[in-house]
């Protein structure tokens, strides 16, 4: 890779053409992926030149009678070239392990990347690093069940570190925008490294980290060796800021 990765993860967000457009004008660089709502894929499409479009979710069979869901077959034939999976958004909504597993199976089979969100709740964090650790391996476990035989290459899986009590809207969070710092997500994304490098048998995976990057902090997480990318929220709403961060990223 030649800059640092950022994931733009607009979740539900914005809720108009006209403000897509301009979102995705201002967003547009050869070293970002957008990931906007469903709807919004084929405009965001039409709209950059260097960027890569991503999805916030893919559904675990690539047709049928499953009615408002959307298969990797369908995206990736939109253009889709990334497909975020077990956000913690989704987690709370119900998304288990085993249907993340599922998920990542069909993304796979339908060719597109991955990048799978993991991370700890707060009441985890809140006792330590090791009850953290032991969480998310008990997803890790489960989520990359049987992917070995995938034979991912290089950049086809991103794990992204995102502990949930630092995403910037995370309401259980003690302290509301707080980022993680960057040497602990380092910590925590060493170890995630070799925990799934050791479940795939493979070393060649990319590790990013998640929750209230901003246009302040962008510099200190892109900066650290372990950081292969970030996934920004928030901030890639706000035009100015997202694009402060791009020229951040691309100066590594
Ligand atoms: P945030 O969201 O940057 O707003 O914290 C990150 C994410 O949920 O992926």
């Amino acid at each position: 890779m030649p800059t640092k990765l950022l994931i733009a993860n607009w979740k539900m967000n914005p809720v108009t053409e006209k403000q897509v457009v301009r979102l995705a004008k201002a967003s547009d660089a050869s070293n970002v992926v957008i990931a906007p709502p469903f709807t919004f894929l084929a405009l965001v499409r039409s709209v950059i030149k260097k960027a890569a479009l991503g999805a916030q979710d893919v559904f675990w069979e690539s047709h049928g009678a499953y009615t408002g869901e959307v298969s990797g077959v369908m995206l990736k034939d939109l253009g889709v070239r990334y497909a975020i999976l077990g956000h913690s958004e989704r987690r709370a909504l119900g998304e288990t392990d085993k249907i993340v597993n599922k998920k990542i199976k069909a993304a796979f089979n339908a060719g597109l990347k991955v990048v799978l969100c993991v991370g700890e709740p707060w009441q985890v964090r809140k006792k330590g690093i090791a009850p953290a650790k032991r969480f998310i391996e008990k997803q890790l476990r489960i989520d990359l069940s049987a992917i070995g035989k995938y034979k991912i290459k290089n950049n086809q899986l991103i794990i992204a570190y995102e502990p949930i009590w630092a995403i910037s809207t995370s309401r259980s969070a003690s302290f509301k925008d707080n980022a993680d710092t960057p040497e602990n997500a380092a910590v925590m994304m060493r170890f995630i490294r070799s925990f799934a490098g050791r479940i795939l048998m493979n070393r060649n995976l990319l590790v990013f980290y998640g929750g209230s990057v901003n246009g302040k902090n962008a510099e200190s997480f892109l900066g650290n060796s372990e950081i292969d990318g970030v996934l920004v929220g928030g901030a890639s709403l706000r035009p100015k800021e997202f694009r402060s961060i791009i020229k951040i990223a691309q100066s590594f």
